[in-house]
């Protein structure tokens, strides 16, 4: 039984066994941590159905013509953003229309100067390595991917001190696709290597909700205009959490209702989720409720922050913080998080501006 949490929702569903994972048969992976079966099967393929981005479809549109009609690989490309906004599904597009493969694996799996040499050397001509999490790539490694991205070569040094040589070996031409929720923890050797560096946005309310008609067709569901539009309200602004809903709030329709997903339903089945209005969970409730509470709205450390609510740093930053920050709803100071008047007036409380002292 699949279990319903906000982890679920943020992060990608619940882990399924190896042999289970349906691989898209556009994308080769050496490393599919968890699961993408979901995933996978809605991905769109092509720029058409790819909903979103446009600045960035019309620039890769046409980098690829000119790469086709140079006959040359494209130029090694960063994308970085908030998690769930498309990376990977771009970089899979990118792919499907150069008509070439793709091989997906993230920085923490190449951890042995083994593993991104072996991955290199698999690569044939044109075919596009996916590195994600890329700003976790250990420093060997990084040191191996400059050479190879710069010159298609492997420098290897075989031998110690006086008799130590270096051989040069040729690799076949490939396109590099980083993906990073942090640019800044990117050194700068390995930033200046990519030809095009893009940052992936927050998607709007019209956009998701094309997103969630697209995902509940293919999934075989019914909803109307209103109630795409509803869960698409309370998705934060990514498709990832707008497709997880699709799926949870159609599992409801189809046990309670007759099936077809409409406002109500919506509404009704995401307020049992616990998800509010504005698409925030009981995480993101709680940190905010923690700063008024605890800390008189702030400034407070994210070390604190995140001790308080037993979650590690890194969730906090990645997946609790880029939606707040952009929603208005919290603020980045130099002494710590603090929460916005909206932040306070979100949660039912007057911000501190609007309350009366009694001096
Ligand atoms: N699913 C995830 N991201 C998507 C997008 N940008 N367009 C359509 N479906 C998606």
């Amino acid at each position: 039984m699949a279990i319903i949490s906000d982890d679920n929702l943020k992060y990608g569903g619940e882990k399924p066994s190896k042999a289970s994972i349906k691989k898209n048969p556009n994308i080769k992976s050496e490393a599919i941590e968890f699961d993408k079966t979901f995933e996978n099967t809605i991905r769109p393929k092509d720029f058409d159905s790819y909903i979103g981005q446009s600045e960035l479809k019309e620039t890769l549109k046409i980098i690829l013509e000119a790469a086709k009609r140079r006959e040359k690989p494209l130029d090694h490309i960063l994308f970085y953003g908030p998690p769930g906004l498309g990376k990977t599904t771009i970089a899979g597009v990118i792919a499907s229309q150069m008509g070439v493969e793709i091989k997906i694996t993230s920085a923490p799996s190449l951890e042995r100067p083994r593993d991104i040499i072996g991955i290199l050397m698999s690569l044939k001509g044109g075919e596009i390595l996916f590195i994600d999490e890329i700003h976790r790539l250990n420093k060997v490694a990084e040191e191996i991917l400059y050479p190879a991205m710069e010159d298609f070569t492997l420098d290897m040094t075989t031998g110690k001190n006086q008799t130590a040589k270096t051989m040069r070996i040729p690799i076949p031409k490939f396109t590099l696709i980083g993906a990073t929720t942090k640019a800044g923890e990117l050194s700068s050797p390995l930033r200046d290597r990519f030809g095009m560096i893009h940052r992936l946005e927050f998607y709007s309310v019209n956009e998701l909700a094309k997103v969630v008609e697209r995902t509940a067709k293919i999934l075989e569901i019914g909803i109307t205009e209103d109630g795409a539009k509803a869960i698409a309200m309370r998705s934060r602004g990514t498709p990832r959490i707008a497709n997880r809903l699709v799926k949870r709030v159609s599992d409801f329709a189809i046990v309670k209702y007759d099936g077809i997903i409409n406002e109500k339903i919506a509404n009704e089945s995401l307020d049992i989720l616990k998800i509010d209005e504005f698409g925030l969970d009981t995480t993101d409730r709680a940190l905010l409720n923690l700063i008024i509470d605890k800390y008189d709205g702030g400034p407070v450390g994210i070390e604190t922050i995140a001790a308080a609510l037993s979650e590690d740093v890194r969730t906090i930053e990645d997946v609790c913080e880029p939606y707040l920050l952009q929603a208005g709803l919290l603020q980045r100071t130099p002494r710590g998080r603090k929460v916005s008047p909206e932040g306070y007036r979100h949660l039912g409380f007057k911000p501190p501006s609007e309350q009366q002292t009694l001096f």
